[in-house]
């Protein structure tokens, strides 16, 4: 499968079949987890959580027997390391038909908190349920999916632009990093509010948070900062396939800016 198709086909699963995936299933996630690096190098601490021994659960999660999450220490850049890291692994349990939603709200966070024993000084942004997707969405998914308008993205000239934020990108501009993109483009972000955007430069390619009206970064944490992580992840594991290595810095090009709007990243494309 490209990364393409994969990150097309990779969608939130609520609706689980009620059936705990096996010891293996469970182990080999978590050991693939343990091998992912980010270009933030800051270390994250897998766990999985038991629902039947540990009582934990989501109001829009049926059916699911286990969940995934991860702590991190609160440093800067902890929140697109998380994102970056926690999205290669739910791509992974897409590859393998295990079902997966990023959850950052709907749960009694304290509750998740406790079970991993969250120490002073670390996060544990976000968790998602594991399991095989049921054969039919519940009628709550279903309301959820139609609430974010989770099928659908912003377009290509609303999250791309070139050279800088007058010049909006089209697909049929961006040549070979078309496909690189859309990947970019399918991310799955809080609430679908897909707040990246990238400028295309003939040297880089520079990543930014708009940041949606209302959502400010937490107390805690910056959710729209995972999402960027996120972003990162698709970009990096598509030019990874088209053979380009992973070649991310901090260094702010100096561009000017709309509102709400900060830099994150960039990556050489010479
Ligand atoms: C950082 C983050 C937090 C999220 N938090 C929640 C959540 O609390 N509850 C939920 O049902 N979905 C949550 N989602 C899932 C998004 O709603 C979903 O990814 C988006 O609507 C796109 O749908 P898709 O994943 O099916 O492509 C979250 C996604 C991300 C990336």
């Amino acid at each position: 499968m490209t990364f393409l198709s994969l990150a097309r086909s990779r969608r939130s699963v609520r609706t689980f079949d009620g059936k705990a995936l096996t010891a293996e299933e469970l182990q080999e996630l978590v050991s693939f987890a343990d091998t992912v690096t980010t270009p933030y190098h800051i270390p994250i601490s897998w766990c999985l959580l038991d629902t039947e021994k540990t009582g934990l659960s989501s109001p829009v999660i049926i059916g699911e027997k286990a969940y995934f999450t991860g702590k991190i220490s609160r440093v800067p850049h902890a929140e697109e390391a998380f994102g970056y890291a926690f999205e290669r692994v739910v791509l992974h349990a897409a590859e393998k038909g295990i079902g997966t939603t990023w959850i950052a709200g709907t749960m009694d966070r304290g509750a998740f908190e406790r079970a991993v024993s969250l120490k002073e000084g670390e996060i544990m942004p976000c968790v998602s349920p594991l399991g095989r997707p049921a054969a039919k969405k519940s009628l709550r998914e279903v309301m959820m999916r139609k609430g974010v308008s989770a099928d659908s993205r912003l377009p290509f000239e609303k999250l791309f632009f070139q050279g800088d934020f007058s010049h909006p990108l089209s697909q049929a501009e961006a040549g070979k990093l078309s496909d690189v993109l859309e990947a970019v483009r399918l991310a799955p972000s809080a609430c679908n509010y897909q707040p990246w955007r990238l400028i295309v430069t003939d040297s880089a390619v520079h990543f930014y948070l708009q940041r949606t009206k209302g959502f400010g970064a937490g107390r805690v944490f910056d959710t729209q900062k995972i999402d960027i992580g996120i972003a990162l992840c698709h970009f990096a594991l598509a030019m990874e396939e088209a053979g380009r290595g992973i070649r991310f810095t901090i260094a702010d090009p100096g561009i000017a800016l709309p509102e709400r709007t900060v830099y994150i990243a960039s990556y050489q494309l010479l």
